[in-house]
């Protein structure tokens, strides 16, 4: 047998999922604020279509794009950002499988895959697994999103992921630097990931629509991938179900080829339960005003001198405990045997050796608001 490093062993580990399995082995019940898990239930329309799918024996494989009417339903949900045509729409099962899917169908021998320097740690694994390798933008460091770009450039990447608004990081791109993004993407022909999961978690600014940029260019020069979940807005996290557009027909074939091998079809009955989710507009509503409550909240209970970064949107804070310690894991281990809450530590969110990377812990603003207010006061009180 041919011996060597399997792909797979140099998938990071996350520190996150090791707060995970230390929380379910807990002996006393935790406040949960490490994790993005929402309060607010699904909406019921979703619960209905789903059973209803199920009585009328929508139990059969589809094709591996997905539901024809929930493509339709999606493009004209997208029709303000890309106007994507229905046959560039791929349903997944979630977004994260979305992501992972178009990293693989874009994916060179020693290519490169640019995130920002605060990401989410499921990118950096998911660009491992295809075996390219990231390059990590400074942006917010002061400079320009151009120059955080030609700061890591190199003629090996092949796409700049964004996560607007971002998680850890809360932030929410201007219209004006996506714009930076995009036009150095088409200046040196490298593709863009946009990941909206938060999209409809924007408190302050304006939503993402990178695709939307790409409509100035012929479809074989366009360059942005759209991805989107009905996890976070609609409440479905455990039914995984996402979307993503493709910027062309070229790029659509081959995402279909990935997709084809690996999926055989997303979830028949769940594809039902998004297509009657997209008419519970009332829970969007409802859904952002909690949230963005309980940021309100959570900000102030905090105060200027533990935020790290003014959430702007999304489902979480990152609060600088640099006064506190100099090991934000070994102390997020501490805060769960001491006092019963659990906090993520900002190790897993930057590249190993980041000065800021022990400072830093992650809470959560989607939970029982009363609950997130509590941890927060015992979490402030034990500082
Ligand atoms: C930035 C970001 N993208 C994508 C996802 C994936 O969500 P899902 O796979 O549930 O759609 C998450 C989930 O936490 C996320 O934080």
């Amino acid at each position: 047998m041919l011996t060597g490093t399997e792909r797979s062993r140099n998938i990071p580990l996350s520190c996150l999922h090791e707060i995970h399995r230390l929380v379910g082995a807990h002996p006393r019940p935790v406040t949960a604020l490490h994790v993005g898990e929402p309060y607010i239930r699904m909406p019921e329309e979703a619960v209905e279509g789903y059973c209803r799918a199920l009585r009328d024996g929508h139990t059969a494989y589809l094709g591996a794009r997905g539901l024809g009417a929930l493509h339709e339903a999606l493009a004209e949900r997208l029709e303000d950002n890309g106007k994507p045509s229905p046959d560039r729409v791929f349903v997944t099962p979630g977004s994260c499988q979305a992501i992972s899917a178009i990293l693989q169908s874009i994916a060179v021998d020693g290519g490169e895959v640019i995130l920002s320097e605060l990401h989410w740690p499921m990118h950096f694994q998911q660009v491992t697994m295809t075996g390219m390798t990231t390059r990590f933008a400074p942006f917010g460091d002061g400079r320009s999103v151009t120059e955080a770009l030609d700061a890591c450039a190199s003629d090996r990447v092949v796409a700049i992921l964004v996560n607007s608004p971002g998680n850890p990081s809360g932030q929410v791109w201007t219209e004006a630097e996506l714009r930076e993004v995009h036009a150095w993407a088409v200046r040196r022909r490298v593709l863009v990931i946009s990941d909206e999961a938060y999209e409809d978690f924007v408190f302050d600014g304006e939503p993402c629509r990178m695709a939307n940029l790409d409509l100035e260019l012929p479809p074989e020069d366009r360059v942005v991938f759209s991805v989107h979940t009905f996890s976070k807005g609609h409440s479905m996290t455990g039914c995984r179900l996402g979307y993503a557009t493709a910027p062309n027909d070229d790029r659509a074939a081959l995402l279909t080829r990935v997709q084809e091998a690996t999926l055989v079809a997303p979830s028949t009955p769940v594809q039902y339960a998004g297509l009657a989710a997209l008419g519970a507009t009332a829970h969007l509503t409802e859904h952002h005003a909690y949230v963005r409550g309980t940021r309100d909240a959570v900000v102030d209970l905090l105060g200027d001198k533990l935020v790290h970064l003014a959430p702007a949107g999304g489902w979480y804070v990152l609060v600088d405990l640099g006064a506190f310690t100099g090991d934000t894991y070994l102390f997020s281990k501490q805060v769960l045997a001491d006092i019963d809450v659990g906090i993520a530590p900002g190790r897993g969110f930057l590249p190993e050796g980041h000065p800021t990377a022990d400072r830093l812990v992650r809470l959560t603003l989607c939970a029982e608001r009363e609950s997130t207010l509590d941890g927060v006061r015992r979490l402030t009180a034990y500082l």
